[in-house]
């Protein structure tokens, strides 16, 4: 395709505003394109009012994903639907369901336009995935990739062909409840992820009827939430802005996503759905992408109490004006669009640009051949929650085990002869591994710890709850119960540890203790579990704690006396095979961090890639320099962190110049008795630069198997890609001069070597 890119700017002055022809979408009418002559002709045939409606997207009321939609709503958008004034629908899946939705549409609409049927299907369908965060401890982008796969394959047969996935949005704040649904603080694998996941989702082929269109989000910087508390404010520099919110989101536009989400928060002082830069200026205008934007569950009417808009037809001029193609759940374009238009307060040009986006996407899913493709019952019965499926998601699952402490080699556990005590209420959960993104999954369907465990069948395993963690955590939407504190079961707990060979404890958080409007303010083990670790300890010491939570919790005290620690996340529908098969080392941990765990939560925001400061430090003796006095500037666990029941050993770490920057290679050796897989991860640091860079930065990584005893050299290439960075105008640098390049097996044990860049 040409893409005609024109500088001559057809200065059209809305709200202060320029809109550029390049901001517009570039799909090229003038070449035989067949989707782009065909949204034009039929663009060519719509009313306004027609035309508004597909920028007008509604949740059904089968599932609800935010604020419960109005009584009586329901008949007011059936009628909608019928009238050609709905693009979109969110919350309707199923075959059947999604069928009758689409045949309001075709069979009634003047011009039968299909709708889109968009769900959150952010870790699995009904097959669900480990949380997406788990995932990208694997730092295994083909398991990552097939995860998406599968799940939009699921997805797929079950009507739909929009996903709102990949969430992207980086963050450094364990607080936040989101973080459970990205991967992680680090934008080089946050990126990667990224653009992995689209693939999957995308296939090659988005006409094919087992895929969905991806929609990348919450462009920008939701993930930065003030004090980590959802829906906050983000004001952030330029610079982390450039160079670690926005590559992930450019990285998917790269990889050919279609529709991205704006994001609820504001972002220095511009709510992101009414944000001219972000949409217009960067993502549609210099990153060239042509698919749509939708905003937020009803972000363009909460730019009212955000206070910029001043009500629903200002919202509604400012989010269509600076690029919000379709509105969640506002109820606002629909209502006030055509009217602005007609007023001379909205461009018409800028209605146009979106819905030819809007249809663009429709076409590209093939649903103006068929827009009943996605809709097969035979389909739909066959193809999901199919063995292969569980078998996939078992073996993702397993990769995305971070192995955090193995004192003594207490793990893996013997296969026979061993009495185990097994405590804890998330032990015996079949709900909360499934997580929090799990609104098609079966209630009570994951495989718990217990159920896992009970497959080894040589040793003999005495289960006991302790304490509840809550009540009433079975909700998705409501406000979440009270901690119990009710000890009652704690004794019978501890004397069930007393004459064990092992305890496994599996502790943490339940499946909606993390994920949207789940901040937490304190992030250590809910309700009575500390309590309950504490007194198991004191009866028997040989403790393995199995940590599943969405998030990186405060566990100072079991990291300092309990010997072996697995953080397992929330591991989808096979989690207690996947826990079970880790224990007794039929599979051997390979999992890194994506997230640095705080030793406080006063250290939050904890990162590794931090800048250096003007006063580093360490200083003896002193108190002038960047640091705590009541507690080390080092995190619990760091980034890229993770242990294998083998060791590797990093030597030779070489650096061979090049035309375009230069060769890294390492020497890496399998030292233990284990076969076993090793997250190999290279670093930088730009010494001094016009913009102050980290004193790390990850550039790459490879995941190396290794047999026991075997040694391989494994190599990277730095390039003008790894080397530059962005500088406060925006603009992609690279500058020459002092390097440090790092390599090793976790961001804070790394052999170095220094590099100077020549130009
Ligand atoms: C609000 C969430 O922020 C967004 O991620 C999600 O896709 C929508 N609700 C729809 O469920």
């Amino acid at each position: 395709m040409i893409r005609i890119i024109t500088f001559l700017t057809i200065t059209i002055l809305i709200m202060g505003c320029k809109t550029t022809q390049s901001q517009l979408t570039n799909v090229d009418e003038n070449e035989n394109n067949t989707t782009a002559m065909f949204v034009k002709d039929l663009l060519a045939k719509m009313t306004l009012e027609e035309k508004v409606g597909q920028m007008n997207l509604y949740t059904s009321f089968i599932d609800i994903t935010g604020p419960a939609p109005a009584e009586g709503e329901q008949k007011v958008k059936y009628d909608h639907i019928k009238a050609g004034k709905v693009g979109a629908m969110l919350n309707v899946r199923g075959v059947e369901n999604v069928r009758k939705f689409q045949e309001l549409a075709v069979e009634n609409s003047r011009l039968g336009i299909p709708l889109l049927f968009g769900f959150d299907v952010i870790h699995g369908y009904r097959t669900t995935f480990p949380i997406p965060l788990a995932e990208a401890a694997s730092w295994d982008l083909e398991a990552i990739e097939l995860s998406a796969r599968i799940s939009a394959t699921e997805a797929a047969a079950a009507g739909l062909n929009w996903t709102f996935a990949p969430m992207v949005d980086i963050s450094r704040d364990a607080r936040w409840g989101r973080v459970m649904e990205g991967a992680g603080e680090d934008p080089f694998l946050g990126s990667l992820v990224a653009a992995a996941r689209v693939k999957g989702f995308q296939g090659d082929d988005l006409s094919e009827n087992n895929t969905l269109a991806a929609c990348t989000k919450h462009f920008a910087a939701y993930g930065f939430a003030e004090a980590g508390k959802d829906y906050n404010t983000a004001d952030i520099g330029l610079s982390t802005l450039y160079n670690i919110v926005l590559p992930p989101f450019k990285a998917t536009v790269d990889a050919g996503v279609q529709t991205f989400m704006n994001s609820f928060n504001e972002l220095n002082g511009i709510p992101a759905t009414g944000d001219v830069f972000l949409q217009r200026d960067l993502l549609k205008g210099k990153w060239n992408f042509d698919g749509f934007m939708v905003s937020d569950w009803g972000s363009v009417t909460e730019m009212i109490p955000h206070g910029f808009a001043k009500d629903g037809v200002d919202a509604t001029k400012i989010a269509s004006t600076a690029g919000s193609d379709m509105d969640m759940e506002s109820h606002l374009y629909v209502k006030h669009l055509a009217d602005l238009v007609n007023d001379g307060k909205v461009e018409v040009q800028l209605i146009d640009d979106a819905v030819k986006r809007i249809l663009t996407v429709k076409h590209k899913l093939g649903l103006f051949d068929d827009p009943y493709r996605y809709c097969d019952t035979q389909r739909e019965k066959e193809l999901i929650y199919k063995d292969t499926h569980l078998e996939a998601a078992l073996e993702v699952a397993k990769k995305s085990i971070v192995l955090l402490k193995n004192e003594n080699n207490i793990l893996p556990l013997a296969k026979s002869g061993q009495k185990i005590a097994l405590i804890g209420d998330l032990a015996d959960d079949k709900n909360s591994p499934l997580g929090n993104w799990r609104l098609a999954s079966e209630d009570n369907s994951a495989v718990s710890v217990l159920e896992g465990l009970e497959k080894y069948e040589d040793n003999t395993i005495d289960y006991n709850q302790g304490v509840q963690l809550q009540e009433g955590r079975e909700q998705f939407i409501f406000e979440l119960a009270i901690n119990t504190t009710d000890e009652s079961g704690i004794e019978e707990a501890v004397e069930a540890a007393k004459n064990v060979d092992v305890v496994i404890m599996v502790l943490g958080e339940h499946g909606y203790q993390a994920g949207e409007g789940r901040s937490r303010a304190n992030i250590d083990l809910p309700g009575l579990q500390q309590t309950l670790l504490e007194k198991i300890y004191a009866a028997n010491k040989n403790i393995v704690l199995v940590l599943t939570s969405g998030r990186p919790l405060a566990i100072n005290w079991a990291a300092e006396n309990i010997p072996a620690i697995v953080q397992a996340w929330q591991l989808g529908s096979t989690a207690g095979d996947a826990i079970a098969q880790v224990l007794y080392g039929d599979y051997n941990p390979s999992g890194k961090l994506p997230m640095t765990f705080p030793k406080s939560l006063g250290q939050i925001p904890i990162y590794y890639n931090y800048k250096n400061t003007g006063r580093p430090g360490p200083l003896e003796e002193m108190v002038f320099w960047s640091h705590y006095i009541d507690e080390s500037n080092a995190p619990l666990y760091p980034f890229g962190y993770g242990l294998s029941y083998t060791a590797f050993d990093y030597s030779n770490l070489s650096i061979e110049k090049n035309e375009v920057g230069a060769t890294v290679s390492v020497q890496l050796k399998n030292t233990g008795a284990m076969d076993g897989e090793e997250v190999v991860q290279l670093y930088i640091r730009d010494k001094f630069a016009s913009v102050t860079r980290p004193v790390k930065e990850l550039k790459g990584f490879q995941k190396i198997a290794l047999k026991a005893g075997e040694s391989k050299t494994v190599t990277f290439n730095l390039t003008d890609k790894e080397l530059g960075f962005y500088n406060n105008q925006g603009e992609f640098v690279v500058e020459p001069g002092a390097f440090d390049i790092m390599v090793g097996g976790s961001s804070m044990d790394l052999l170095k070597e220094a590099f100077v860049l020549e130009r």
